[in-house]
């Protein structure tokens, strides 16, 4: 196969012959490919066994033709050697049976050592790097405010009513969690570099329920230090979360070479936001999958002409793939994005 740095040069800003495309939550349920492996083995199971999260993980570089492949492993690995007892119930998504709540609860979280307690993470990026020769391998974990989140609600939340109730009530609580967090992903992510990831991503996927003040305050320096420990490794480093229209300018300064921009903004409004020393990852609905191509064709142009051939765009969704996406809709979109970008066919 022929190396393809695409992804690697936009992170970069440097000039690319194409703009790279993937996409978040690319290996999932609308592949039936996934479906065929999930019907044998649960979610944990397939990341406990790094073979079959190294096949998962190359499953939509083979059907998509994507420039990227997201490693195949959850953002809530790491409270399993935490000790807070994870599982996945159906239809209920993720539950975890001993949720943060008090200093007490805090301090009885296990050390974790990466390399040995995560070390299956570490084992299927390297089978990876041993045989996708070509395609860069993104590695990734949760940021610190969307972990703490899952571990104080005890599973996923519209209000995060218990997790800001203890930002507000019971800040000592509050940031001896956040420093535990951030140095356990901070060991992570820098452990899932040195295995061999070329580039990682940082998820805070819920971090826009909170307004910029609180942001700065009690999420910003910890995201900061996650980032700033990838950063030193020397790969490229993604910082994305949703709803972050008001936080884009606190989210560059706590760091990432890259930021994801959601669909709730233009792209080239969040880039201005921004600035034009950083490159921008996004920014499609996810729900653009479901509609008829030529609606899908006229917003993958739009996106492509406001970022109208500045180096350093990624072109993604603003968020993860949903289930029952049409697979050949996705597929469509890999192409588009690669053809119109290459001969600039986005000029209106
Ligand atoms: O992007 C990829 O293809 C890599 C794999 C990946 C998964 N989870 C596998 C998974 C990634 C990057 C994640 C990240 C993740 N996990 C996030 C942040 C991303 C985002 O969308 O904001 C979050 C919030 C989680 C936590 C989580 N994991 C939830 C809330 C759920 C349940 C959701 C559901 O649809 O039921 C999961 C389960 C999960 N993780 C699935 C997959 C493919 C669901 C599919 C399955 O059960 O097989």
């Amino acid at each position: 196969m022929e190396i393809n740095n695409r992804f690697l040069h936009a992170c970069r800003r440097e000039p690319v012959d194409a703009t790279p495309v993937w996409f978040m939550r690319q290996a999932g349920r609308y592949m039936p490919e996934y479906r065929t492996i999930r019907e044998k083995y649960s979610l944990l199971d397939i990341c406990y066994h790094p073979e079959l999260a190294a096949e998962v993980t190359m499953q939509p570089v083979r059907a998509l033709g994507v420039d990227a492949a997201i490693l195949f492993a959850d953002i809530l690995l790491p409270a399993i050697p935490l000790g807070v007892g994870l599982r996945f119930a159906k239809g209920e998504g993720p539950i975890l049976e001993h949720p943060v709540r008090t200093m007490k609860n805090v301090e009885a979280l296990n050390p974790v050592d990466a390399e040995t307690d995560l070390g299956y993470v570490m084992e299927a990026i390297r089978i990876l790097r041993g045989t996708m020769n070509g395609i860069p391998l993104i590695g990734f974990c949760g940021a610190p405010f969307t972990v703490a989140s899952y571990l104080i609600e005890g599973g996923s939340s519209r209000e995060f009513l218990k997790t800001k109730t203890m930002m507000y009530s019971d800040p000592q609580t509050w940031r001896a969690l956040m420093e535990k967090l951030s140095s356990v992903l901070a060991d992570y992510l820098v452990a899932q570099i040195r295995a061999g990831a070329q580039a990682v991503q940082i998820f805070d996927s819920w971090v826009g329920a909170l307004s910029p003040q609180d942001y700065e305050k009690f999420v910003l320096p910890y995201s900061q230090k996650v980032l700033q420990a990838a950063e030193a490794e020397g790969v490229p480093v993604i910082h994305f979360g949703t709803n972050t229209t008001t936080l884009l300018p606190l989210m560059k300064r706590a760091g990432g070479d890259v930021i994801g921009l959601d669909w709730r903004i233009p792209l080239d409004d969040g880039w201005t936001l921004l600035g034009n020393d950083v490159a921008v990852q996004g920014n499609l609905d996810p729900i653009t999958l479901f509609a008829p191509l030529p609606e899908i064709k006229t917003r993958v142009l739009d996106i492509l002409r406001r970022a109208n051939g500045r180096p350093g765009h990624i072109f993604n969704l603003g968020h993860g793939i949903l289930q029952n996406t049409p697979v050949d809709n996705v597929k469509a979109v890999v192409d588009m994005v690669h053809e119109y970008s290459a001969v600039r066919a986005y000029v209106p």
